[in-house]
């Protein structure tokens, strides 16, 4: 199946309906996703990236149905990674003297993951490849967003942006275009891509995407490598970035917590309330860390103005899923976001100390030092952790929502 998107420009991608997670375990799909291929049907003949290995029988038989592989002119790939690469072996087979167009970090790991010499062409941003009928294509290199080799480009005369992964979201479905689904799923699954993927990158995405827009260009479509066209309104998603790359948050603490006899569980309710008292329109979150999905809670860490994490303490240290999920939010370096930590104990009592220090190491501002309680908490505790709570909304109270 391929599908026209404008002109003599078709959608030659898969929809991947059963997959469950992503990068190996990295990130979860609960929706599913798909590797949108483009191909481009002028003077020239250009292919622009291809699909997952997973699907490459289907996609190459696809692409037969649409062209004679012969007449394939140029293939542009936008970025190496191997959901949009997995079918290049394969294709490359029987058409090896084409030219493939991409970035010199691209060379480099189309090389370094299937060790081929084909016909590298190296591109850089402003480059243009002429398709003839007065349609050109323009190459804009995206450095980490999210590779090294990552680009994008632009087909003037249909005004179309092939942004690769920029943009996309992991999802599934029958539909095309952003006007065509659901909006509420597919702002979750953009919001949780950006989260997961993009929140390191934070001030490349705002610069690239300013050097983008004083390029003036009109821009009719943004056609992304996973999930929706973006047809309706397709700066939209641009703007979500820009304010998602300015620190985003919203209103809300989330609780982290994890616990094995439901001491710090308590504790983590009681907490809740006592922000409930003291703040009427803040949202509040609960996530027990062992039985929620990683992905998912970085998602309420980015939404998040500050979060609570709390542990009890197990031989010295945390329980394995805080570690784990510090691990992760370390990585994503979140910015401007306040913390505080909680936890119970029986003996010696490190956790709250442990978590201050992962807090600190990942960039959160400590509003306190932290709140234990030894065993399980009886009610003048109990007040305490509500107590904590209150200070906790109090001191992160934001003034400008
Ligand atoms: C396997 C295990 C190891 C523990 N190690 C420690 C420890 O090193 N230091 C300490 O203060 N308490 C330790 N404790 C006691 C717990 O921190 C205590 O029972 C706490 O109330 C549990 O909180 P929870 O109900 O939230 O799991 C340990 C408990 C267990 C089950
Ligand atoms: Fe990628
Ligand atoms: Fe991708």
């Amino acid at each position: 199946m391929y599908f026209n998107i404008k002109n003599n420009v078709y959608h030659v991608g898969n929809v991947d309906w059963e997959i469950e997670h992503y990068q190996g375990f990295k990130y979860s799909t609960h929706k599913g996703s798909s590797y949108n291929a483009y191909l481009i049907q002028e003077e020239k003949n250009v292919l622009i990236d291809t699909v997952s290995e997973s699907f490459c029988d289907v996609f190459i038989k696809n692409l037969k149905n649409k062209i004679d592989l012969q007449k394939i002119d140029y293939i542009v790939i936008n970025h190496g990674e191997k959901d949009h690469t997995g079918a290049l072996v394969e294709l490359m087979s029987y058409i090896p003297d084409t030219p493939i167009y991409c970035t010199k970090n691209c060379v480099k790991s189309l090389k370094g993951q299937f060790h081929q010499e084909w016909n590298f062409v190296v591109v850089k941003s402003g480059d243009t490849l002429d398709l003839g009928n007065n349609k050109t294509l323009t190459f804009v290199e995206m450095p980490m967003l999210h590779w090294p080799d990552s680009m994008a480009c632009y087909l003037s005369g249909d005004n179309i942006l092939f942004s690769n992964d920029a943009f996309g979201q992991h999802y599934a479905t029958s539909a095309l275009f952003n006007d065509e689904v659901d909006q509420c799923e597919l702002f979750i699954e953009c919001l949780k891509y950006y989260a997961n993927i993009l929140t390191p990158y934070n001030k490349l995405v705002t610069r690239k995407i300013e050097e983008i827009l004083s390029m003036n260009l009109e821009i009719d479509m943004i056609c992304t490598s996973h999930g929706v066209i973006w047809r309706d309104n397709p700066t939209q998603i641009v703007e979500l970035y820009l304010k998602w790359a300015a620190n985003y948050k919203e209103n809300q603490i989330t609780i982290l917590y994890d616990t094995m006899w439901d001491a710090t569980r308590v504790m983590a309710e009681a907490i809740a309330k006592g922000l409930m008292q003291e703040d009427k329109e803040v949202k509040v979150k609960l996530l027990h860390l062992s039985k929620k999905d990683k992905n998912d809670v970085m998602s309420e860490v980015f939404k998040s103005k500050a979060i609570l994490v709390g542990s009890p303490t197990v031989n010295k240290g945390v329980l394995t899923s805080l570690a784990s999920t510090f691990e992760l939010i370390k990585s994503l370096g979140f910015k401007e976001k306040k913390a505080a930590a909680f936890g119970s104990y029986g003996w010696s009592g490190e956790s709250v100390k442990v978590l201050n220090e992962k807090l600190k190491e990942s960039g959160f501002e400590l509003v306190n030092e932290g709140l234990r309680v030894e065993w399980t908490p009886d009610l003048q505790e109990l007040e305490s952790c509500e107590s904590f709570g209150r200070e906790f909304a109090k001191s992160t109270k934001l003034k400008d929502i």
